[in-house]
């Protein structure tokens, strides 16, 4: 079977190609030459997953998924969520993202957070949805180098440290992404 990721992050394709071996092709939007911006207006993580999905097999009649990704932060009412990529601007500047989240949580002692993602995944016309959450905690300052995004200031529970001191091997066997991909892959492997 071949699916489209809609995605052209080569990090995630890897990803996923691990977790899926070979008997599941993946293929990009590069792939498929799909080289136009997919609208992303939703608000929520269910929603833009959907939307980006529901595009790229409208547009291109072909089976695909899609995933959206946010950080939850109890403290801030779920925030940055959804706008978790331009939380600190257009720019989608990490470090402007992070700053914004510690500046903002400065006196707060509750620093409960989630990363959690969502795989909206179109085979024949129906939609199935699969979610992966890794509960975890805000630091109070930046640590660790490997990762992306808010990695340097989440500390995922039964850790101590950030995900971006951890092993990308290891962050990946942890990750809400690996979970919600883990779910996509079993679900996959049942109807084939
Ligand atoms: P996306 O939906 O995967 O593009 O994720 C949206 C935003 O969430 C990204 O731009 C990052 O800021 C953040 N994000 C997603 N996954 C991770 C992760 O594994 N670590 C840190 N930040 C992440």
């Amino acid at each position: 079977m071949e699916l489209v990721f809609a995605t052209n992050n080569l990090n995630k394709l890897e990803e996923i190609r691990h977790l899926l071996g070979d008997k599941i092709k993946i293929v990009s939007l590069e792939d498929i030459n799909c080289t136009e911006e997919i609208p992303e207006t939703g608000f929520t993580l269910e929603e833009n997953a959907l939307q980006k999905s529901e595009y790229v097999n409208k547009k291109f009649n072909i089976n695909c998924f899609a995933d959206d990704t946010g950080l939850e932060i109890d403290a801030l009412n779920g925030e940055p969520g959804v706008y978790s990529a331009r939380y600190g601007g257009e720019s989608k500047d990490a470090n402007l993202n992070m700053e914004k989240v510690l500046e903002k949580m400065k006196r707060t002692s509750n620093r409960k957070a989630r990363f959690r993602t969502v795989i909206s995944l179109i085979i024949d016309g129906k939609e199935s949805q699969f979610e992966g959450v890794v509960e975890g905690r805000i630091s109070e300052t930046k640590s660790g180098s490997k990762g992306f995004g808010y990695d340097p200031i989440f500390i995922p529970d039964g850790y101590g440290t950030s995900f971006a001191e951890l092993d990308i091997n290891e962050k990946n066997k942890i990750s809400h992404r690996a979970l919600a991909i883990k779910k996509l892959a079993a679900f996959l492997m049942d109807i084939k």
